[in-house]
């Protein structure tokens, strides 16, 4: 028998994709689609549910015939998702009520005030290791219960299903006979307790959701359900899913605690792995589940930066000082220095560790021989500086439970990740070694182990760990001088970004 391929569906903010992995966890083949982006209003973030599953059902199909395989040899299908992001559907017709807000969706900034001066944010973090921001999806899935006609009585009345993404694709995979979620993804929400792994009835109560619409948790590799077979022509068991984070911290083999990978996309979100228990942040990192097999949790401090790659796009499309994102690679090498300047790409508020919505981006120590060299440089030299203040945070955090770190190497992945200045300067910046694996689909990898897991294509941990491959490692050689010179006029530029 051919051995078996795994489907990973890659379901993100700005594109759908499918990947074919096979039993080396080797990608066979990609399709991908990107999907309009709608901003009804200042701030608001809104996704179509049915692009994104026709785009989905299209991928799968695409990717399955690109990589020329037989369906029989298909042994299960993963799902890893945009995280936070709301849907909410009828369960009698699997409609959606309205659009899916979308996690960057700022629309319940008043009510997250309203509730942190109610005195309730200590509560959330102590319940759910997340703070009271508009990032989450609990208060944006009260907003759709209270504002579309007539849906908090359907609520009620239990007609109604919440999911996010994951959960949603699930539904529609599975023709709407399975409501369901991982832990990863209630994580995020602001309603799940991830100490018990329950939902909370005084969090549902305080953002007043009816428990009546959220689907079960299971784990992270669990068989959910099987696909219709209408979608690829035989049912194929849909075996594990996680969200995008948790899923490349998972597919990076991040198994042990104080093992740690940065993803840097548009944004870009370090997770280390703490172990067993769900360490409480004195830093302003999120705690959240990184992953749940055999009952078992695994939990992962989070700092999110919300501007990595989207600050390279913006000296693309916006200044047009560069024409393609590569670009900035070899702008940074030409210049010797960073010529004091820095960029703050505080574009839409900073996230981890400050959480303030209302800081600006800014670029300062301009002189008039400074040029578009510096920028570009200052603007992937923020990145570093911005992943170094989360790495020491998290390292706070954990030191007061576990030694130290297993693994010093930062593992790092996504877009940027291939550029090699960055890497060696990210070294130098967090003096550590940075290493960068062969395969840098680890989002999907996640979800393709998780699926791989649950259906015996990878009997354990160990077997997926013995996969992951290094690249290209990076280790720090920048005088230390120099570099706390460079890391000081940071925190200065950020001091006037929180201004
Ligand atoms: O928390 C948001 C994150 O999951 C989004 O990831 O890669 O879809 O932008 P991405």
């Amino acid at each position: 028998m051919q051995p078996p391929y795994i489907l990973a569906i890659d379901q993100g903010t700005t594109s759908s994709r499918c990947i074919v992995f096979d039993a080396a966890a080797r990608p066979v083949a990609v399709a991908q689609r990107e999907f309009p982006q709608h901003y009804p209003a200042s701030g608001w973030v809104e996704h179509d549910l049915e692009d994104i599953w026709s785009d989905v059902v299209s991928v799968l199909r695409e990717a399955v015939e690109k990589a020329a395989i037989d369906v029989a040899d298909i042994a299960a299908i993963g799902i890893t998702n945009q995280r936070e992001t709301v849907a909410v559907w009828d369960r009698a017709s699997g409609k959606p009520i309205h659009r899916a807000i979308v996690w960057q969706d700022r629309r319940t900034a008043d009510t997250c005030a309203k509730l942190k001066a109610d005195g309730a944010e200590s509560l959330f973090a102590a319940k759910t290791g997340l703070l009271l921001d508009p990032y989450f999806s609990g208060t944006k899935l009260a907003w759709i219960l209270d504002e579309v006609a007539g849906a908090r009585g359907a609520a009620e009345r239990g007609e109604l299903a919440f999911g996010t993404i994951d959960c949603f694709l699930l539904s529609r995979l599975t023709r709407g006979k399975v409501h369901a979620t991982d832990p990863t993804n209630a994580s995020r929400t602001l309603m799940f307790d991830i100490g018990a792994q329950q939902w909370d009835d005084e969090l549902l109560r305080l953002l007043r959701v009816p428990a009546s619409v959220l689907p079960e948790v299971k784990d992270n590799a669990h068989i959910y359900g099987t696909s219709d077979p209408a979608i690829l022509g035989r049912a194929i068991p849909i075996a594990g899913m996680a969200g995008d984070q948790q899923a490349a911290l998972f597919g990076q083999a991040c198994f042990r605690p104080g093992m740690t990978k940065s993803t840097y996309g548009t944004g870009a979100f370090a997770l280390m792995n703490i172990g067993n228990k769900p360490i409480p942040s004195q830093k302003r990192m999120l705690t959240t589940v990184g992953y749940r097999l055999n009952g078992e949790t695994t939990y992962a401090l989070e700092g999110a930066i919300f501007v990595a790659g989207a600050a390279v796009k913006w000296l693309r499309d916006g200044l047009r000082i560069i024409t393609h994102a590569s670009d900035t690679h070899d702008m940074a090498v030409r210049v010797p220095d960073n010529h004091g300047v820095y960029m703050v790409p505080a574009f839409v508020g900073l996230g981890a560790p400050h959480w303030d919505p209302d800081a600006r981006g800014l670029i300062c120590g301009l002189t008039l021989d400074a040029g578009a060299g510096h920028i570009a440089r200052a603007a992937l030299e923020a990145v570093a500086y911005q992943t170094l203040d989360l790495i020491n945070a998290m390292k706070e955090d954990i030191a007061r439970e576990h030694a130290t770190p297993g693994d010093a190497a930062l593992r790092i992945d996504g877009g940027m990740a291939a550029n090699d200045w960055l890497g060696q300067f990210l070294s130098d910046i967090l003096v550590a070694p940075v290493e960068r694996p062969v395969s840098v689909e680890t989002t999907a990898l996640g979800a393709a182990f998780l699926a791989g897991l649950a259906t015996g294509v990878w009997s354990d941990l160990a077997a997926l760990e013995a996969t992951w491959a290094s690249d290209r490692r990076f280790d720090p050689k920048m005088d230390p001088d120099l570099r706390g010179s460079l890391v000081a006029g940071w925190h200065k530029a950020v001091e006037r970004a929180l201004l």
